[in-house]
């Protein structure tokens, strides 16, 4: 069936994907902590489905797409974790009214004033977490500033819910080895903590103390304080990750399916017909180290190839070679080969493609799965 799926395409292993999933859910259930899957990594309802736990029930969005197209399949709470755009708070209400118990988050008194001012004009009493930041990366409110309890009054005079603290620690991603891991889910922790227990101090009731990114949920090993934890990428897991030490290479359950369509014989390398349209231009761990270019090749049937990567990307070219410098042997790869491409990064590779091929029972009968998109 693999040899006639139209290629570039994407697939799902599905015995990998549940292996992923088990691993994160007996991990958490063990340290006794709910998951709120972040579905920005698999944007489908079927695989969503399968991701979410019963304890919390609710899910992660980056996008308010997503946020309506999982409310369109039931799921009705949903943490949209991105900080709120002003501009968007008129969309957020209407959604509200229609039943979504949206979660918003913010880090800025600037925008818990337009937030405050938005309530009272669409008369919806928002529901907010306040985003801390434990390592300097992207967004937050230090967990000791004034500007968290400032925003936390403004928004509770305007009869806003302020529901909780969010953390999530993208540092993780540049982390050197699992104990870089588990400090830096150990900062993530204590900062939720410590802006919790000020906003509580100030007199605010909360419920919801979130903290994740996938590698601080599977090395974390103390959630104490913690109602639940975000992760998405644990779905698919990809050469990060598997770079991290968060997994393993075969654990990856997301690979692009391409045929090869040139040799280069000057430069020893393969054409693939999937270059960044199909893998897209993340380069992983590129700066840290190991380099595996636009993707590490596999055989049709996932076997491994040895250290054979995509070395360069046009938009629907992919060079192959070996990373060695070794010229490829093209009686092994002749014109209409098809191999797999393992993702340096899943949400950016499955984000380039409009569904997926699910693989099950020895890859008879593929189902399609479709993904959504926008903003
Ligand atoms: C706010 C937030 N929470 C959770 C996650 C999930 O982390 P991961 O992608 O490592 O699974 C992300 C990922 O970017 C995020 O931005």
């Amino acid at each position: 069936m693999l040899e006639s799926l139209p290629t570039p395409c994407l697939l799902v292993e599905a015995d990998r994907m549940q292996n992923n999933l088990d691993t994160m859910a007996s991990h958490l259930d063990q340290h006794e902590v709910a998951l709120r899957p972040h579905l920005k990594t698999c944007k489908n309802i079927e695989i969503a489905r399968s991701m979410l736990d019963p304890r919390s029930g609710g899910a992660t969005v980056s996008t308010l797409a997503e946020a309506d197209y999982f409310f369109e399949h039931g799921i009705k709470d949903l943490l949209y974790a991105v900080g709120i755009a002003p501009g968007k708070l008129s969309g957020v209400a209407d959604r509200i009214a229609k039943g979504m118990q949206l979660t918003l988050v913010l880090d800025h008194p600037a925008t818990a004033r337009a937030v405050a001012n938005a309530a009272e004009q669409f008369d919806c009493p928002f529901r907010l977490l306040l985003e801390i930041d434990c390592d300097g990366m992207r967004a937050g409110f230090k967990p000791d500033s004034d500007g968290l309890l400032e925003a936390a009054g403004i928004l509770a005079n305007a009869g806003c819910k302020v529901a909780g603290v969010m953390v999530h620690a993208g540092g993780s991603y540049l982390c050197r080895d699992p104990d870089g891991i588990r400090d830096m889910a150990a900062r993530e922790r204590a900062s939720a903590v410590l802006a919790a227990e000020r906003l509580r101090a100030a007199g605010h009731e909360l419920e919801m103390v979130s903290i994740g990114s996938t590698p601080t949920a599977l090395l974390g090993d103390n959630f104490e304080g913690i109602t639940e934890v975000r992760a998405g990428v644990h779905v698919f897991q990809d050469l990060v990750m598997a770079g991290l030490g968060v997994c393993r290479t075969d654990d990856i359950a997301l690979s692009v399916l391409c045929e090869v369509i040139g040799h280069r014989p000057h430069a020893g390398q393969l054409v693939v017909d999937a270059g960044w349209m199909a893998l897209s231009r993340d380069r992983g761990r590129a700066p840290a180290g190991p380099d595996l270019g636009y993707g590490l090749v596999r055989d049709l049937n996932n076997g491994d190839l040895g250290e054979l990567i995509v070395q360069g990307a046009n938009q629907e070219h992919g060079l192959i070679g070996h990373r060695s410098g070794q010229p490829v042997d093209f009686k092994r790869f002749p014109i209409g080969t098809r191999v797999r491409i393992l993702p340096n990064h899943a949400c950016a590779t499955a984000g380039q493609h409009a569904g997926y091929w699910l693989l099950k029972d020895h890859n008879r009968e593929p189902e399609y799965l479709e993904r959504c998109a926008g903003w």
